[in-house]
């Protein structure tokens, strides 16, 4: 089933609309597959299959519309994928890195010490609209909510932990902004995780 299709059946139910988050389990067809990885020389050194499908997805994100995200799983953990609206990337631009409680932006594919500027936080130049994140709360993990709290960005109904659009802790007890895993646009349309 298509993300569209999943959309248009759940809002049939009376579901949640196209602004809720969608969660797609890894291997669901059509919307997230396992990556093909090239068997390694070294046949003993193979890893079993079901490690290798665990190691990296792509995500096809061709229907992610301006403020629709989406959720897929990825080594076992939900990853947040948002194509954010000009405004709540300007809103995120807006805030001053002194007013951050974790000035760090906790970007895997940027410098350990890089600043949380939106840009870092995002896709890069020319992508700033994409942000992908893992999805666990960095107080004690729980799954925060997207398009939700003060901000907008996410928020954790455990303890009240408020992230904005550009998933930086903002307020409540989370100690540092969602973390980044390693990622990459291998197309316009697809993101490799992992
Ligand atoms: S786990 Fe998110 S606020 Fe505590």
């Amino acid at each position: 089933m298509t993300v569209s299709e999943q959309e248009t059946h759940s809002e049939s139910l009376g579901g949640p609309t196209r602004r809720d988050f969608l969660y797609l389990a890894t291997g669901m067809a059509g919307a997230v597959g396992a990556v093909a990885v090239a068997w390694p020389f070294i046949d003993q050194m193979r890893p079993d299959a079901s490690t290798l499908a665990l190691a990296s997805i792509e995500v096809d994100v061709s229907a992610l519309q301006p403020g629709m995200s989406l959720t897929v799983k990825w080594r076992g953990k939900p990853v947040f994928i948002r194509n954010r609206t000009d405004k709540e990337v300007e809103e995120a631009k807006a805030v001053p890195i002194a007013e951050l409680k974790d000035p760090v932006a906790r970007n895997a594919n940027g410098e350990e010490a890089a600043q949380a500027t939106d840009l870092a936080r995002s896709a890069g130049q020319g992508k700033e609209n994409w942000i992908v994140m893992i999805g666990s709360c960095t107080h004690l993990g729980c799954v925060p909510l997207g398009q939700a709290g003060e901000y907008g960005g996410w928020f954790c109904p455990c303890h009240g932990s408020v992230y904005d659009t550009a998933g930086r802790i903002r307020k409540g007890p989370a100690p540092e902004n969602l973390h980044i895993p390693n990622y990459a646009f291998t197309s316009d349309t697809v993101i490799k995780i992992g």
